[in-house]
């Protein structure tokens, strides 16, 4: 049974220490103070009738449907605006009310469209369950009068669609998009009659500020906000709660289904991580998984040059697994390896895992956390002992002052940013660390105290400043230090930022941050109350993200602020299983659970469950794996959904390495980029056609259901399955969650996991076992860090070797954008196009006038590592002298320019500063040219397996 609540209860739940006693109809209620009487009654099994009051939303009181009598006042005041007092006498029914409700509810019908029966919220509709509640059969005033019947429709968004004429005014959508999104796209226009919802100024919903999260649609309580997928395929039947499979806050849905068709996604109001809320992408970019690209048959070919040739899964296996066994019988155990996928489930990335190290019998598997977050794993293991963030996402509704550094939540982690957001119009403060000026700095509502803009490549140097002026300006958290920390590791680091040379003064000239703004935001992180950092890639992917995140850490130790609600270190992180991947052991040197391969009690624990011996060492990283495989040393790679073509560092490097391969077997849904250099490649399976878990961002692990067949025949986790088996190595599961079975029994901090627990408790945060509550661990560290006293690390700011010269003046910096995902293979498929259907370049309006670069211009961007050609657009949102750009669509060869700079603890690419050069160009570049002629060559090879091609025999 899943703890999910669907009933409607009209305004959300007040937490109150004081609770308070009436009487609803006749029955006693009680409920925390600040309940409306609408939700007590409604709590109480008697439902209120209302249009204008929704439980995600503060109540409003236009409708007047919700009317009561309550013992000794006069009037009938509405019951969603009400709350509830001790020894109130309250009737929800009476004749008096029930005309009451019946006039109301005949005014609203007289000006709306009697088309329910054609209507596409029929069966889904409070305006007309509402009409059945009061009992109205007719309308006295006719159709004649004035009437917004004739309104014109607005289909301008390509997932949902706006029809004025069945608007009933109630603001729902307004509130939502304010209260909930906190986008405030949404007005009511006119007034009296003339009073409708409008987007922006009058403005069609794609042409407004618009972000597409759905929010608004889901609120209205009528078909006037539709989704479009239910206009065309009717209401759904069943619904199937899960999670999405975007980005790591890991919203939960309900996948809701005609037969195997998906309908809809809406947000599951009891998800732990959303309540309720959701993205353009978990809500609406869902067609992918059915898109006319998804390859459901197993394919292999001898040479990357020959055409494909359709196999059946043990044709596929069998070669898969003979190439890999014949390779290690030539070249050596090692020279075969894995890469793990942060979208696959736990399960799955634990079973490929454990094909790699029982199977193949060495350590070379790896993830593409390798390329995102490894400088947490590394940074946060050092100082805390533990490679997670520190708290929940609702955690940050008791922050006082959150510092957001290299992140962008609004593009990249949506429905976080608006639980931040609605922090932050309550009154939080804000500290932004970017070098350019995101949404947060500045958006309807919101403004961040300080927001430091420093140069890309500097960020140990800003943070070093901050402790500085932390330790010298007497702003420490002595008790906490004393009590939790390292005394050696502290003073030696007190020590070290006090240090003149690390004063925001010294810094200025190099972070390029005014040394009163940082000295400013220094004083409000330590004194402000409740402080949390969250912090994203721009802090990770550098030659010095590792170190940090340990300056992160040092800074929160230093001013107390772990160990709490409000407080805290927060990674977000990217894809939606990145924490689980690295959790389930995908790095090279870690067995599940972050225990390292050399250690022999670990090893033995392994050993002794899967009945092999394992390797001590550790083994390759993804870039030893292409160094190896350009010597010669690795021959055959298994990568389960990844693209390490587009997401990977110098993609002419990482193409030239998988070009030496002599079998590279590709588990995906598309025919990626990798997959274009494959040999075998094997179907996978999208999250709705399979079941297991992912983690998100705050380690939390919650169901993926499966709500149709997976379309190739079989789960991801069911190949690496087959593949184990055709290898020789036995792996036997009927259902992933014996898979999660054997994960609990084998790692500490996953012992208390189970299906029955998270199909009862909805999720459960890591650790979870005897020595946490049942749901795990909210908050980390509580009573003292997982590695016994925190860790002071000394920060000493190293430039990156990525150095702007006269060749190339620019420093290139990436990110993501809202509609787009990751390398886009998803997103890419949906209409999120509508909204992003190209990477260009964003150029400061004084580089490109020193360039005569103008808006929309081709430009290319030189970098020592290669060469590509984008868009131009004109931005102020970055200071002169630094250019950014997004890595969605293969063509801008974003990755083609990016160096193998890399951090210096975990290979972690330095994909935020690049020196580049732009100017002016007419034409792709070479590597474009090469690009477009290899795909074309590619896709030719797909259609003609799709021809039927007797493409001959694959050699073995
Ligand atoms: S879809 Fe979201 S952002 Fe757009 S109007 Fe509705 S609530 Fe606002
Ligand atoms: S669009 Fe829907 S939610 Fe918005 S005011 Fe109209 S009926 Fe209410
Ligand atoms: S915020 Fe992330 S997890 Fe939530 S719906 Fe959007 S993409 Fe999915
Ligand atoms: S539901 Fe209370 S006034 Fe509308």
């Amino acid at each position: 049974m899943l703890p999910h609540d669907d009933i409607d209860h009209g305004t959300p739940k007040r937490a109150s220490d004081q609770q308070v006693t009436l009487e609803i109809d006749g029955q006693s209620v009680t409920v925390p103070q600040g309940t409306s009487l609408m939700r007590a009654a409604s709590e109480a099994g008697i439902p209120v009738p209302k249009l204008c009051a929704t439980d995600s939303l503060e109540p409003f009181g236009s409708c007047r449907l919700c009317l009561v009598e309550i013992e000794g006042r006069r009037g009938f005041p509405a019951s969603c605006t009400t709350p509830a007092e001790a020894g109130m006498k309250v009737r929800t029914q009476s004749d008096k009310l029930a005309k009451l409700r019946h006039d109301v509810m005949e005014l609203y019908i007289s000006d709306h469209p009697l088309d329910c029966l054609t209507c596409a919220a029929n069966g889904d509709c409070e305006l007309q369950d509402m009409a059945g509640a009061v009992g109205l059969r007719s309308v006295r005033y006719g159709l004649e009068g004035k009437n917004h019947l004739q309104a014109q429709k607005d289909e301008s968004n390509p997932y949902f669609s706006y029809d004025p004429s069945k608007c009933i005014v109630c603001n729902r959508c307004v509130r939502a998009c304010e209260e909930t999104q906190g986008t405030f796209a949404l007005t009511i226009s006119g007034r009296g009659f003339d009073s409708r919802v409008s987007p922006g100024q009058d403005q069609a919903f794609m042409d407004s500020e618009c972000v597409s999260c759905g929010a608004c649609v889901q609120a209205c309580p009528t078909g006037t906000l539709q989704d479009k997928s239910v206009v065309a395929l009717g209401m759904p039947t069943k619904s199937v709660v899960t999670t999405c499979a975007y980005c790591g806050v890991g919203c939960g849905f309900k996948a809701e289904v005609k037969g195997e068709q998906v309908v809809r996604m809406t947000p599951w109001k009891d998800g732990q991580a959303n309540d309720g809320h959701s993205c353009v992408k978990g809500r609406f970019a869902w067609g992918y998984a059915t898109h006319k690209d998804r390859i459901t048959k197993p394919m292999i070919r001898a040479k990357i040059t020959d055409p494909w040739q359709e196999v059946s899964w043990d044709e596929a296996i069998a070669h898969a697994a003979g190439e890999f066994k014949r390779i290690q019988a030539a070249h050596g155990r090692d020279a075969v390896g894995g890469i793990t996928s942060s979208r696959c489930t736990n399960e799955e990335t634990y079973l490929v895992q454990k094909l790699i190290r029982a199977a193949f019998g060495n350590n070379n598997v790896d993830t593409c956390a390798r390329v995102c977050h490894s400088p947490t794993g590394y940074g946060l293991g050092q100082t805390f002992g533990t490679s997670a963030g520190t708290q929940t996402f609702r955690s940050v509704e008791k922050s006082d002052v959150i510092m957001v550094i290299g992140a962008n939540p609004t593009d990249a982690h949506p429905v976080f940013a608006s639980r931040m957001k609605k922090r932050i119009r309550e009154g939080a403060k804000l500290i932004v660390v970017d070098p350019r000026r995101t949404d947060l700095v500045s958006s309807p509502h919101i403004k961040a105290d300080y927001h430091l803009q420093l140069r890309p490549g500097t960020n140990v140097a800003l943070v070093t400043a901050l402790a500085h002026v932390i330790v010298t300006e007497g702003l420490l958290d002595e008790r906490f230090i004393a009590e939790r920390c390292e005394d050696r590791s502290f003073q030696q680091w007190r020590e070290f930022v006090a240090r003149a040379d690390n004063s925001p003064e010294a810094m200025e000239a190099v972070t390029g941050v005014p040394a009163r703004e940082l000295r400013g935001a220094a004083r409000l992180y330590a004194t402000g109350g409740n402080a949390a950092i969250y912090y994203g890639l721009g802090v990770t992917e550098h030659a010095q993200g590792s170190t940090m995140v340990m300056g992160i850490a040092n800074l929160a130790m230093a001013t107390g602020n772990v160990g709490r609600e409000g407080v805290g270190v927060n990674p977000l992180r990217g894809q939606n299983n990145v924490q689980g991947s690295c959790d389930m052991g995908s790095f090279p040197h870690e067995l599940p659970g972050y225990r390292h391969v050399s250690d022999s009690t670990v090893r033995a624990e392994f050993e002794a469950a899967w009945g092999v011996a394992l390797s001590a060492e550790p083994g390759l990283r993804i870039p030893n794996m292409f160094e190896a495989a350009l010597e010669g040393d690795f021959r055959g790679l298994y990568v389960q959904g990844e693209d390490i073509v587009q997401s990977d560092p110098d993609t002419q490097h990482v193409t030239e390495a998988l070009s030496r391969l002599e079998c590279l077997v590709v588990q995906d849904i598309f025919l990626n980029e990798t997959a274009k250099y494959a040999h075998v490649f094997l179907p996978g399976s999208s999250f709705l056609e399979k079941d297991g878990t992912f983690t998100n961002a705050e380690r939390r692990i919650s169901r993926v259901r499966k709500v149709m067949k997976p379309l190739g025949g079989l789960a991801d986790w069911e190949v690496t399955i087959k593949l184990a088996n055709a290898l020789g190595y036995p792996m036997d599961y009927a259902h992933p969650a014996q898979i999660m079975d054997e994960i609990a029994a084998l790692t500490p901090s996953f012992q208390g996991v189970s299906y029955a627990k998270l199909d009862r408790l909805g999720s459960v945060q890591w650790p979870c076992n005897e020595d946490t509550g049942e749901a795990g661990t909210p908050t980390m560290h509580v009573d003292g860090f997982v590695r016994g006293r925190g860790r002071f690390v000394i920060t000493q700011y190293v430039p990156t070797p990525e150095k702007v010269t006269r060749r190339f003046p620019l420093v290139l910096t990436t990110g993501r954008i809202l509609s787009q995902y990751n390398v886009g293979a998803q997103t890419r498929r949906t209409p999120n196009n509508r909204w992003h259907d190209e990477d260009r370049l964003e150029i400061h309006p004084h580089d490109a006038e020193e360039r005569g670069i103008a808006e929309g211009d081709w430009v290319g961007i030189a970098s020592r590592a290669g060469e590509t050609v984008l868009r131009a657009r004109l931005s102020e949102r970055m200071a002169p002298g630094v250019v950014y750009t997004t890595f969605h669509f293969p063509e801008s060869g974003a990755n083609v320019i990016t160096t193998d700079s890399s951090d210096w603890a975990t290979n972690c690419p330095e994909y935020k500063v690049t020196a580049v050069q732009v100017c002016k160009v007419t034409q792709p570049s070479e590597w474009q040219r090469g690009y477009t002629a290899f795909n074309q060559q590619q896709l030719d090879m797909l259609e003609r397996r799709r021809e039927g091609a007797a493409a001959g025999v694959v050699g073995k």
